[in-house]
């Protein structure tokens, strides 16, 4: 990729999150991250192209000194800034913008600075070859996967029903989605197989913005924003079919979509309880499964578990997330008093903020200095510093997405027809995997008044509106599950 030709040609629309939009090389195995901007702010950027660069370089500084340590290298790819030609980013955004979802569009693309974050497009890892299964990708943005135990919690209930299941009643009561989702992120980072299962499935049946799956880099299997209907379950077993279908010999075709759904969600169980794709299993398990516990709306039937905890490998991609997660160990509650201590103390000595480094930079002293700084509950401003930045790192991971890659690699084998088809029987299946972690800019120091104030929202809101409604509380939901789809959901349960 020359930065001095580039041609919008080689380059098309590939998805876009809020603060984002990302194209991809259509031969390459590159994609670009550019920043968005408030449509109103079209005419005159926000921002200094030299300012755009350096926000960019932050989150690269961000993602490799800190949360790579954090994660694992193995999981994260920090990316480079480049610089582009002005006339090319000009070109791209008239090409793409006709791409966009219109819910999308209060926001344009940055055409100011020509700043830019290269990666490797993760969702098609291999150079383009006419292969009959192209890759497969799963984009899960798993969400807080623990209870907060915190003594400074003032609401029983916050120790009961996780973070998301009371975030989805505030969302769907607040029109901002149709349908309840029945995905409990206790369930997918229980390390249980069970359980992931059953998060898995209803990731896939109310995907919002937490599932995708992309075929050969393209996004096929997605929620629209607010739509009436669901997302088109068959047309995801479609694509899915010619991966699962050759080791499988089942004859109904109503069996085989089921167990073709019931493959591929096992395929990403073991991809994601696996040590990232490196081959070693991970030894050592997560004890703390057990503990960490359930959520009390999630649908999963505690009854059915056949085999007991098993907890998360602690090299697994999940376990190290979760992990991260917890550094948030007070609190919003417990948190806050500290950030109002840090923020008087900002207003009182402005100069403190950067010895603070309380806008980076995020070198590679970093979070050394952070870590040391969390020692000693002394009352200093060094420690509510330094627990502010573990409440930033935590709330990274928990808005962070996985990428699973799935390369079936059975090409050659499936060429040689005269084979028996016996052969092909019950045959596990030939994925090789890898797992990556993106989307880990840093959240801004001030978003942390904002999250007591929400956080307070989806408690109260959670209480006036669930204690009249069965577990959970799914007032729009007892139509779309039936008994005969819980019945579906038991037999998915394969022993393993
Ligand atoms: N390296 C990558 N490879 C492939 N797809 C990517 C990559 N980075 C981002 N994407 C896609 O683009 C979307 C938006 O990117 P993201 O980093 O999440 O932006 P935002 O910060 O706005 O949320 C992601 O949800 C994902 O589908
Ligand atoms: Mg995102
Ligand atoms: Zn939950």
């Amino acid at each position: 990729m020359e930065l001095d030709k580039m041609d919008e040609n080689d380059w098309k629309y590939h998805g876009e999150g809020n603060k984002s939009l990302v194209v991809s090389h259509v031969q390459l195995s590159r994609v670009l991250r550019l920043l968005k901007y408030p449509a109103e702010d079209s005419e005159n950027p926000p921002q200094t192209a030299e300012q755009a660069f350096s926000q960019i370089q932050t989150i690269v500084d961000f993602s490799s000194n800190v949360m790579c340590s954090l994660l694992g290298d193995k999981f994260v790819h920090s990316g480079e800034v480049v610089k582009l030609p002005l006339e090319f980013v000009r070109q791209l955004s008239i090409k793409i913008q006709h791409h966009r979802p219109v819910w999308r569009c209060d926001k344009v693309m940055d055409i100011y600075s020509g700043c830019a974050l290269c990666l490797p497009n993760l969702t098609s890892p291999l150079l383009h070859s006419p292969t009959r299964t192209p890759p497969l990708c799963i984009e899960i943005k798993p969400k807080c996967g623990f209870l907060p135990t915190s003594k400074h919690i003032s609401k029983d209930i916050k120790t009961k029903v996780c973070r998301y299941c009371m975030h989805q009643h505030y969302k769907v009561s607040n029109g901002k989605w149709k349908r309840h989702s029945l995905y409990c992120p206790l369930d997918l980072f229980s390390g249980n197989r069970q359980r992931m299962h059953f998060a898995i499935r209803h990731l896939i049946e109310e995907p919002q913005n937490n599932f995708k799956v992309f075929k050969g880099g393209q996004c096929v299997y997605s929620s629209k924003e607010v739509s009436d209907e669901s997302p088109d379950t068959n047309a995801l077993l479609h694509h899915l079919r010619p991966y699962f279908l050759s080791t499988n010999n089942r004859v109904s075709s109503h069996m085989t979509s089921k167990s073709i759904l019931n493959d591929f969600i096992q395929v990403l169980v073991n991809a994601l309880l696996s040590g990232g794709g490196d081959g070693d299993e991970g030894q050592v398990t997560d004890r703390q499964g057990e503990r960490r516990g359930f959520c009390q709306a999630s649908h999963f039937n505690r009854e059915r578990i056949r085999h007991g905890s098993q907890g998360l490998p602690s090299d697994s991609v999940l376990f190290r997330i979760l992990q991260t997660q917890m550094l948030d160990s007070l609190d919003i509650e417990g948190l806050y008093p500290l950030y109002r201590q840090l923020e008087q103390h900002l207003q009182d000595f402005p100069k403190e903020r950067t010895r603070l480094q309380i806008d980076g930079p995020y070198n590679e002293t970093f979070l050394e200095k952070v870590q040391k700084w969390t020692m000693e509950d002394n009352g200093s401003v060094e420690f509510a510093a330094a627990k502010v930045h573990q409440y930033r790192f935590a709330m990274t991971a928990k808005d962070c997405s996985l990428m699973v890659t799935l390369v079936s690699s059975e090409e050659e084998e499936e060429d040689d027809e005269d084979l028996p088809p016996q052969r092909h029987v019950c045959r596990p299946h030939p994925f090789s995997s890898s797992v990556s972690i993106l989307d880990l800019d840093p959240k801004p120091f001030d978003s942390i008044s904002r999250q007591l104030r929400l956080d307070q929202k989806i408690v109260s809101c959670y209480l006036k509106t669930s204690g009249a409604l069965p577990k959970g509380g799914l007032p729009l939901l007892s139509n779309r599950i039936t008994a005969t789809e819980r019945d579906d959901c038991r037999l998915l349960f394969h022993p393993v």
